[in-house]
């Protein structure tokens, strides 16, 4: 190779290297710049933030690193600045922030404090994995970073109803969220084979709902049961503990409690909600189970809106998810009392009673000052091969109010519900499924997933809130089985909920997650020992 040449690779490289950090979302910009910053047990935290919060996070970060604690000023600018200026709330949004390391300082600026914060978690990614030896000093090389999310709704679903986790690990994985950037803890409470969430007013949903005797194993076809109880739920002040732990880390929890389908540890518990009447305890086994709430008869929204009163007082989050997913509609078919009420209220199909129903639960909701939120069945429309069609036809139509989750069925459903005017998080099962295998969803694959569906107009892309990452725990009895399907795809996902598309690398995203790699394992995390397309082949 010539002088000339190398010299001139050697720029090329310098210009297209100056462009990234190794940093997981990778920001909307960078540019680097000349020198270091070098953090020691002598500098200075200025907090001129709205509140001490971010600058308290920092300290405690760092802790280990000096041993003693970093003082915090609130004037000055040598050293680690932490700012807010709300005159930037339109142009960074209120989760983006400006990033400014240079040889005398580091200047973190949001329009918020979770702007700041964000900041914070990019510069925990810019100095060594483990924080836990002590050291001297950090070095940071200079770097500016102007950053902001692409989507406002970036989620982790996990389902606790089939196996109760607890607080320690739902703790784990919310750090792991904030580190990542992500905001929505989207927390699955309810279903057939749990309920996991204390209501004062209902206390058999836990004392009963909370426990089964048995639980299927071996897969879905399997008729092997464990033959080992299970239980486990949150009282409402263990759920204020994780609430407030959350709403430190810039995550807004979204509860999730199951209607009309999915509910038989309810049914199981006050057995007048079921409309067959015949569940005597909490099922065992899963996939879509037969009996659903009897949504004919008043006590039933009764009951619900009790539910879900306390739900909203106990969440500070304005959304509340209703699932809605995969009712068989055989119990409302056969039952009289149903097939009555559809008369009187002139539904003619099962979809129809479901989304009268959906209105009547999202009115209450609204009444509130809260949104309703529901799997993508909520609409209606033929989503299921093994839906009869005729059980399928929809006339009623859901309260525009309600946000759209959607995860299974064509896209086509999905431009169609924007054009309409709802709000949409996608989910689409196929890229955004934790419990698939990395065979089915290689690391690649969950980091190429776009929300906003190929072909859909520009008009309708700020309809597409964002999306999900799905963690159904059927099959994960245990915290490993657990951490091995999350990780390493929740950094993936978190890349499509934050990453600007024109961003989006993944041959980048790759070298990056090398840190990932290393800081899991310094954290006791499990990650999948195989996650590249290429082991599979
Ligand atoms: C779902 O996976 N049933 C929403």
């Amino acid at each position: 190779m010539s002088r000339f040449s190398f010299l001139l690779l050697l720029l090329f490289s310098i210009s297209t290297m100056a462009q990234n950090v190794t940093v997981i979302p990778q920001p909307l910009k960078v540019e680097h710049g000349e020198g270091q910053f070098v953090i020691n047990s002598r500098t200075k935290i200025i907090d001129r933030t709205i509140d001490r919060a971010n600058a308290e996070y920092l300290q405690q970060m760092l802790q280990p690193v000096f041993v003693k604690k970093l003082e915090i000023k609130t004037s000055g600018a040598r050293g680690i600045v932490l700012k807010t200026e709300e005159k930037l709330l339109k142009e960074l949004g209120e989760e983006g922030y400006e990033l400014e390391i240079s040889k005398k300082s580091i200047l973190i600026t949001g329009a918020s404090s979770k702007g700041v914060f964000y900041g914070l978690q990019t510069i925990r990614q810019l100095l060594p994995e483990n924080l836990n030896l002590s050291q001297k000093e950090l070095v940071l090389s200079c770097v500016r970073i102007k950053d902001k999310p692409r989507f406002s709704w970036r989620a982790f679903m996990l389902d606790e109803a089939r196996y109760f986790k607890g607080m320690t690990q739902v703790k784990k994985i919310l750090d792991q969220m904030a580190l990542l950037k992500m905001n929505v803890f989207h927390w699955h409470l309810t279903d057939d084979q749990g309920w996991r969430i204390e209501i004062k007013k209902y206390p058999k949903l836990t004392s009963v709902g909370s426990y089964r005797n048995s639980t299927q194993i071996g897969g879905w076809n399997s008729s092997e049961l464990s033959g080992k109880p299970h239980s486990g739920f949150y009282t409402q002040e263990q759920i204020k503990e994780i609430i407030a732990y959350a709403t430190k880390r810039g995550i807004t929890i979204i509860p999730e409690i199951e209607m009309p389908g999915h509910a038989s540890a309810a049914i199981a518990a006050y057995p007048w909600l079921g409309t067959i009447g015949t569940i005597q305890e909490v099922p065992a086994v899963f996939g879509k189970l037969p009996d659903s709430y009897n949504v004919s008869d008043p006590l039933v929204y009764e009951f619900l809106e009790g539910v879900l009163n306390e739900v909203v007082d106990l969440f500070p989050s304005k959304i509340i998810h209703i699932g809605g997913d995969e009712v068989k509609f055989d119990a409302w078919k056969e039952s009289e009392q149903v097939q009555k009420f559809m008369k009187e209220k002139s539904l003619t199909s099962p979809t129809d009673l479901q989304i009268y129903f959906t209105n009547k639960i999202s009115n209450f909701i609204d009444q509130k000052n809260h949104r309703m939120m529901g799997w993508n069945e909520i609409l209606g429309g033929n989503v299921h091969e093994w839906q009869d069609a005729d059980d399928v036809k929809t006339t009623e139509t859901l309260a525009k109010s309600s946000i759209i989750h959607f995860w299974k069925g064509s896209l086509d459903l999905v431009k169609d519900a924007v054009s309409k005017g709802y709000e949409i998080v996608n989910s689409h099962h196929i890229f955004t499924y934790l419990d698939y295998n990395y065979k089915s969803i290689p690391l690649e694959k969950a980091y190429s997933f776009d929300p906003i569906p190929e072909g859909l107009e520009k008009e309708y892309h700020s309809k597409i809130l964002g999306s999900g990452c799905q963690m159904w725990s059927e099959w994960i009895p245990k915290e490993t089985d657990l951490e091995k399907m999350v990780f390493p795809r929740l950094a993936a996902y978190a890349a499509v909920g934050w990453t600007a598309k024109e961003r989006k690398d993944y041959s980048l995203f790759r070298t990056n997650l090398n840190f990932f790699l290393q800081y899991w394992e310094s954290q006791g995390i499990v990650v999948a020992p195989k996650f590249e397309k290429k082991d599979f082949n």
